[in-house]
């Protein structure tokens, strides 16, 4: 926790009250993830987001994305949806039924509305858009998505066989060949222990794999 704590003051001052507030109401674990995405976000702004063409979103904005992007991942189906319905409507329809129970896909749409709605956190469209599809399903997806997707798994909660190779392939400028991976990875992962995989998961990674023709050891763990 030391190591979080130390990673806070990196963060701008007025980013306190979400800190005070994601302290008190995820578990220590959640919590340590947030911080520790939130500064990878930072990382990640030096690699991609100031590049020409410039992405109008600041180092802040993305280090904050990364900060609150789990805000309701510990909230109940109901409460996600709660908020979903309220406030973002649409965003259902872009969940599959059969997924709406689960929250691995509904907490990112919830979230994006809890923190504009609940926290006040008014940024750009692309910002909150960031937050509601960063499990990385989607079509489309903004340059501060597709990092923020990656970069999530590179500071998981529990660290998992391959996360470091992610990083080092996404923070070495690589984001096409992190998100392949990542994709691959999170497929497998799912179908091994049965969890519902996002239709949108198979065309990405057929897209991607076109684009890129890895070799079959690219998606190796290890390495
Ligand atoms: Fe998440
Ligand atoms: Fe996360």
């Amino acid at each position: 926790m030391n190591q979080s704590i130390i990673g806070i003051s990196s963060f701008p001052k007025y980013f306190e009250p979400y800190i005070r507030f994601l302290r008190a109401k995820l578990s220590p674990v959640r919590f340590k993830h947030c911080v520790d995405v939130g500064l990878a976000m930072g990382k990640a702004f030096n690699v991609y987001g100031n590049n020409p063409p410039f992405d109008p979103h600041g180092r802040d904005d993305w280090m904050l994305s990364g900060l609150v992007h789990d805000v309701m991942k510990e909230a109940s189906v109901q409460t996600m949806r709660w908020w979903i319905e309220k406030y973002s409507p649409d965003e259902l329809s872009l969940i599959p039924p059969s997924m709406q129970d689960h929250h691995v896909y509904m907490h990112g749409p919830a979230g994006s509305v809890f923190v504009r709605h609940a926290l006040g956190i008014r940024r750009s469209g692309t910002f909150h858009e960031a937050i509601a599809h960063h499990v990385g399903c989607y079509e489309a997806m903004s340059l501060l998505a597709r990092c923020l997707n990656v970069a999530d798994m590179t500071q998981p909660a529990e660290r998992y066989r391959g996360c470091d190779k992610l990083g080092r392939i996404f923070f070495g400028g690589d984001l096409n060949s992190a998100e392949l991976l990542l994709s691959a990875w999170t497929k497998e992962f799912f179908e091994q222990i049965r969890f519902p995989v996002h239709p949108a998961f198979e065309p990405k990674i057929a897209k991607m794999t076109k684009l890129l023709k890895p070799a079959p050891e690219f998606f190796s763990r290890e390495g």
